[in-house]
């Protein structure tokens, strides 16, 4: 037992670790389950989930960049019905924290997701997309809109009593303004940032890569901005923040950390290497060690500018 303390709270919502796994690159923990003891990671974030089944965008719908990836998945998932039936048994089983993403193309389905789902004891929080720029209808329509974000957010706060989390986007100005406009709706925290917009085109057919021409840019490439954001909100507004973006190894989760996360989640690393949130895991112990701290929240915003 090496004595240090990694447990986290984002508002309400204790975790064992601060060590989650992000949307849409774990399925519903099922897919990632063979490769990795999910039982050890602080918490799952499921594949968003709307009310009815979608079949997302045609492929080509991901491509490889320099140092991450971009993908146009456009939000394909199982729909709220079979989420129910299908993949909460699961869910239950599984000694982890689990976080439901709701992503919705109106604010009724929004709260419509949220009214439904909340009925389920497995789910201990939701993270609300409001971010994604692969779809048409929904996504980043909201997610660059203060008035259309805060809305979302105190409708959804009225239709359960667990921890709601506003995933944001970081293809905004001030991605603080929108921090300030979920906290003063109820929000318990935000989760930063949903991917980056980016394209990629075949030089010989002169063609997009993606079908949907553009797509959400993840991965390494994408981690300084992410920190960047992550340091706006935590200076500019007092909300539980959970970092997101380009984390390989747990040096960059403590950067993260140092920024202002209270938590983070792990995105594409997860392609590359499943097993890497128990890496980080016993990382984040090697440093509180090597630093000599008994409690991993110690460094949360210990940022010395
Ligand atoms: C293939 C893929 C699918 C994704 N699907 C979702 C999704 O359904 N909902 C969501 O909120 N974010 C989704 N994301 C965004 C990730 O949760 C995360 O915010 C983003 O990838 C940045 O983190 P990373 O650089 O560690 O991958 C997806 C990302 C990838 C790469």
């Amino acid at each position: 037992m090496s004595g240090i303390n990694l447990k986290v709270k984002i508002g309400s919502l204790e975790l064992k670790n601060p060590v989650l796994l992000a949307s849409g690159t774990v399925g519903y923990g099922n897919e990632i389950s063979q490769f990795t003891d999910l039982s050890k990671i602080g918490g799952i974030v499921t594949k968003s989930i709307s009310l009815k089944p979608r079949k997302g965008n045609p492929p080509q719908r991901i491509v490889e960049t320099h140092g991450g990836m971009l993908n146009a998945i456009g939000l394909a998932n199982v729909g709220v019905e079979e989420f129910i039936n299908s993949k909460i048994p699961f869910l239950k089983e599984v000694n982890s924290t689990v976080i439901c993403n709701i992503a919705a193309s109106s604010v009724e389905e929004y709260v419509e997701c949220t009214r439904i789902l909340t009925e389920e004891d497995a789910i201990k929080a939701f993270e609300i997309n409001v971010s994604c720029p692969n779809v048409k209808d929904g996504g980043l329509e909201f997610g660059h809109n203060p008035s259309a974000v805060g809305t979302i957010t105190g409708r959804v706060r009225g239709a359960t009593n667990k921890p709601v989390i506003i995933k944001l986007s970081p293809n905004v100005s001030r991605i603080s303004d929108f921090a300030k406009i979920v906290k003063s709706e109820g929000a318990d925290a935000v989760s930063a940032i949903n991917t980056l917009v980016g394209t990629a085109f075949n030089i010989w057919t002169k063609k997009p890569k993606i079908k949907n021409i553009t797509g959400g840019l993840s991965g390494p490439a994408i981690k300084p901005v992410a920190l960047a954001k992550v340091l706006e909100i935590s200076r500019n507004v007092d909300i539980p923040i959970i970092g997101i973006g380009g984390i390989m190894n747990w040096q960059d989760a403590v950067e993260f950390m140092i920024a202002g996360a209270a938590a983070v989640e792990l995105g594409t690393v997860n392609f590359v290497n499943p097993n890497a949130g128990i890496e980080i895991i016993n990382g984040l112990t090697e440093y509180c060690e090597k630093i000599n701290i008994k409690e991993i929240k110690e460094i949360i915003a210990s940022y010395q500018l």
